[in-house]
């Protein structure tokens, strides 16, 4: 007999845990001194396997359970026993080790056979092998019985009786993915937890923690990852590029975890230096089928390429007067002879709320049938984008002769980020059991992308992944379970969201009843939560750019509040014809006002307030009472997490306690954001709240002149039926000073007030709360973002970087691109000069910049003594982060910065005793602009 030494797994995103029993019975012990779990720091997500505490049923295990047959060469069944191995031992509390062979009764067997359950599924039996009582996993292949060890490990982990256990399952979708929108420089589009999961510049070099995040995907199913952004950099296709990507492609490979690439479709341009990219174009095919030749010699069994194109700015077949499809099918051709594939994005829209419900169904529909074979078009769950509430898109039941898959966002963009808790499995089941209708009654949307309507073998699902570099993965633990949630359900769309969250519970936390119920409670009511402060009855958009912050005053085009009314009117009647792209008689019922169901009512419908609901009430009394009550929902959530301290380990209840607090906060600001708008555009007074309210009058950050008295213009108003008097301020912030201003207002009258600021003197940005008292009544309060600059006369030197004509803020110098060095100037371009833009908005500051997209270098000329540089970077649109190098060593980088938003940098220099020159080089990532708006040194 011989005995292989079992595999350790090292969990952690960077931090070495020890994922083996021994760990956890140490820390057991600690256990009993405390009378708490031991910490944790959620690195292993629910892939935790502490001993099994209740006595009786862990004899039972022990008996079932003494061994794992070491089932040979083949990886993937070799990572199936490494799990079994490390997670029987964690739950046993004694080692279950690996052997060579059968050895008496207690064995666990992984094997394949072709027979069992269809195509990645398996059978989990009590049987005999070589006649000793064992344990059977069978998959129908590698991944299945992989799979299928997940299974039984999920059932110990929450401890259910295993000795007659019969499963037989299978998975419904054959493509169940995850889609990073991860970047070259690591940063994550839309990510919230930190930098890339993927750390490029180490690889080939792996790390241990992408061992714990195959494991993570493979035990709920997941079988591929597409690892970089949809907006694509063409670079992750270049040789070096691949050489790294080929390691990481094989730890995945070992969890059956496919690898896949987002394209640039100017690939052919980008990197093959060709003319064009026309599909037509000979040359472009044939470069295509070289680079993906070269790939797959890389990484053979890549599973193929996600592409978005002719989107947001992405390049694509419509410049060159090719169809979608025909860029599809060009792809499609080239990867076909190494049985890849490649999946086409349906998202396409000309950014203007008028359209953006359409162009997608207008767009494809007339491609239907004409897509490759091993193509297959990834519609997002809803026509718009991700929004907390969205009909499912139309799309799903228009191509009847082409393979479609969906898109579901894991990572929260538009559902309260890393901060909020919104457990988006019950939204998600809700959209694959819409029925289409299109091919009778029962065409639900799970049918038509698991192939099974249309008969179709390619299919299936991929989330947006929002796994970063933070040690949980998610910043927001309970944020996991939407990762588990969304690869449970691609596998199964019919399991139900209370066991997909009790199971994610248990894993997580253990099998403690209580906490167990109330973690369900709080994961199954989130949802509906977030929906009730954020969304009144299915209005999209009422966020600012960074699709976290609500902007009601901003959005107008998409909720069309009016004196009147509000909603969408997307019906075929009156509005933009929408609803005729269903099949009746869900186009019937969504056009008419009276069958449309009140949560997408005023997506589908322009409505006045007065327009009585279902329950009852009007318009604008739901949309009070459902964002009152929402933040109300939120205090309570919070309140059921304070209540569970004594009964989940210190560290991961004071993270999630510091999250709950913010969500209150937010959901606060939400609250109040939207009653407060809907107040000031109907006028109409809540009929059982009673409250006065201020709001910014700018809509974007203001610039406030550091260490100076400022007036911030707010606007208030009275939502009350009696006169009140107003007085707001602001509230106290280190080192700055304000002062009040009052007001008295009429019953539904409102006004503007000018407040006394005085900022700190060294730049900065902020955000300003208001305060507003008035006699006992409530205050909804809006916050203001703003940038502080010092005044000129404050400042050794103070410089206003834009164009060679564009206003310089009173007291700067102007820096543009005619500014050469010259000795003995104060600064100065050296090499080539920069380009320069002005963005014509009012503040002379914030308007211009100079920037490029390679990089350049700015002499400066430091005084003698200590000082602290501050760099203004930022832009009306998205800017790339900004890495500024002094004498050739990096001293300051900004973040990816939404538009509209601006960051000081800070560098500290040393003009020695009598001053000195120093090089500023100013660069960005490849492809994109660095931004330079101003330069101040104070005095
Ligand atoms: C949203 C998101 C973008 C993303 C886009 C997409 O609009 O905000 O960051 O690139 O969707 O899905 O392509």
């Amino acid at each position: 007999m011989t005995e292989v030494t079992r595999r350790g797994f090292v969990a952690g995103a960077g931090v070495a845990v020890a994922g083996s029993w021994l760990g956890w019975s140490g820390a057991q012990s600690a256990w009993a001194e405390t009378g708490l779990p031991p910490d944790e720091d959620g690195s292993r997500l629910w892939l935790r396997y502490p001993e099994v505490d209740d006595a009786a049923l862990r004899t039972t295990y022990r008996e079932l359970f003494r061994y794992v047959v070491d089932p040979g060469d083949a990886v993937v069944l070799g990572s199936a026993a490494a799990e079994l191995t490390d997670g029987l031992s964690g739950l046993l509390g004694q080692e279950v080790p690996l052997r060579g062979e059968v050895d008496g009764d207690g064995a666990v067997v992984v094997r394949v056979d072709e027979a069992v359950a269809g195509p990645e599924g398996f059978t989990i039996r009590r049987g005999e092998a070589g006649g000793a009582a064992a344990m059977i996993i069978t998959g129908s292949d590698e991944r299945g019985a992989l799979y299928g060890a997940f299974h039984l490990l999920r059932l110990l982990q929450s401890h259910k009786a295993v000795d007659r256990v019969d499963v037989t399952d299978r998975p419904r979708n054959p493509l169940r993915l995850a889609n990073h929108w991860d970047n070259l420089d690591r940063s994550v589009e839309r990510g919230y937890a930190g930098n890339s999961v993927f750390h490029w510049d180490e690889l080939p070099q792996t790390r241990p923690s992408y061992e714990v995040y195959a494991r993570a995907l493979a035990s709920v199913g997941i079988n591929g990852t597409v690892i970089n952004n949809v907006n694509a950099n063409a670079q992750f296709i270049s040789p070096a590029m691949l050489a790294k990507i080929a390691p990481l492609a094989g730890v995945l490979r070992a969890w059956g975890i496919s690898t896949y690439f987002s394209l640039n479709f100017a690939s052919p341009m980008i990197l093959g230096g060709l003319a064009t990219a026309d599909p037509f174009d000979t040359g472009v095919k044939d470069w295509w089928r070289d680079k993906i030749t070269e790939i797959y010699d890389v990484i053979p069994d890549l599973g193929g390429f996600l592409v978005k194109a002719d989107s947001e700015g992405q390049p694509g077949p419509i410049s060159y007067g090719r169809t979608h499809a025909d860029g599809a099918n060009l792809i499609a051709d080239a990867v076909k002879p190494h049985g890849g594939i490649v999946m086409w994005r349906a998202f396409v829209h000309d950014f203007n709320a008028l359209e953006w419900s359409n162009k997608a169904y207008e767009t494809f529909k007339p491609l239907d049938g004409k897509f490759a074979d091993n193509a297959v078009v990834q519609i997002k769950n809803g026509p718009i984008d991700f929004q907390v509430r969205e009909p499912a898109h139309p799309l799903f039941g228009a191509l009847p002769n082409t393979n479609a898959m969906m898109e579901l966002q894991i990572t929260q963009e538009y559902t309260g980020q890393s901060t909020h808790l919104c457990y988006l499995v019950p939204m998600w089941q809700e959209v694959y059991g819409f029925d289409t209708h299109a091919d009778g009654a029962g065409t639900t949307v799970s049918k038509i992308i698991s192939g099974e309507t249309y008969g179709r073998e390619l299919g299936g699902v991929a989330g947006v992944m929002n796994f970063g570099d933070d040690a949980d993965w998610t910043r927001h633990q309970l944020a996991a379970a939407n990762t588990h949630g969304h690869g449970r359900l691609a596998w199964n769309p019919g399991l139900k969201a209370r066991d997909i969250a009790d199971e994610w519970t248990r894993q997580t936390y253990g099998n403690d009843s209580r906490l167990v119920t109330k973690i369900n409670q709080l994961l199954l009511g989130s949802w509906q939560t977030y929906l009730d402060y954020t969304n009144p009855l299915g209005v999209s958009f009422l966020i600012k750019g960074d699709h976290f912050t609500p902007s009601p005053q901003t959005n107008t085009g998409w909720h069309q509040a009016d004196a009147e009314g509000t909603g969408f009117d997307r019906t075929v009647a009156t509005g933009n014809g929408y609803t005729g792209f269903y099949h009746r008689p869900v186009s019937t019922r969504y056009e008419s006002v009276e069958d449309c169901p009140d949560e997408l009512l005023l997506f589908l419908h322009h409505v006045p307030y007065g327009h009585r609901l279902r329950s009852g009430k009007t318009v604008i009394q739901h949309v009070y009472d459902s964002h009152f009550d929402g933040a109300v929902e939120v205090r309570a959530m919070r309140e059921t997490w304070q209540g569970l301290r004594r009964r989940i380990d210190a560290k991961r209840w004071a993270d999630t306690a510091e999250r709950f607090d913010r969500h209150l906060e937010q959901a606060t600001l939400w609250r109040d954001a939207i009653a407060g708008h809907y107040f000031v555009t109907s006028r109409i007074l809540d009929e059982r709240r009673s409250w006065v309210q201020v709001t910014p009058t700018a809509t974007s950050a203001i610039r406030l002149v550091g260490g100076q008295e400022n007036l911030v213009r707010l606007s208030v108003a009275n939502a009350s039926p009696g006169e009140a008097e107003l007085v707001a301020g602001q509230t106290p912030r280190d080192g700055w000073t304000s002062g009040t201003a009052g007001i008295v207002l009429p019953s539904r009258g409102d006004g503007t007030l000018d407040v006394p600021v005085t900022p700190s003197l060294a730049p900065q940005v902020a955000t300003l709360r208001p305060t507003l008292r008035a006699g006992q009544l409530t205050a909804l309060i809006a916050e203001q973002p703003v940038i502080t600059a010092p005044s000129g006369d404050q400042c050794l030197i103070a410089i206003d970087a834009g164009t060679a004509n564009s206003p310089v803020l009173a007291g700067y110098r102007r820096l543009s691109p005619a500014d050469r060095w010259a000795d003995g100037a104060a600064y100065g371009w050296v090499g080539s000069v920069p380009q320069s833009r002005d963005r014509n908005i009012p503040d002379p500051l914030l308007r211009d910049f100079v920037n490029d997209t390679t990089a350049r270098t700015l002499r400066f000329a430091i005084p003698a003594g200590a000082h602290t540089l501050y760099l203004l970077v930022g832009d009306v649109h998205d800017s790339f982060p900004t890495t500024v190098k002094i004498d050739g060593q990096v001293a300051a980088k900004s973040g990816f910065l939404l538009g509209g938003s601006f960051e000081w940098l800070t560098i500290e220099v040393d003009g020695g005793g009598s001053g000195r020159t120093a090089d500023l080089e100013l660069s960005t990532v490849p492809g994109q602009h660095w931004h330079l708006n101003g330069i101040v040194i104070l005095s």
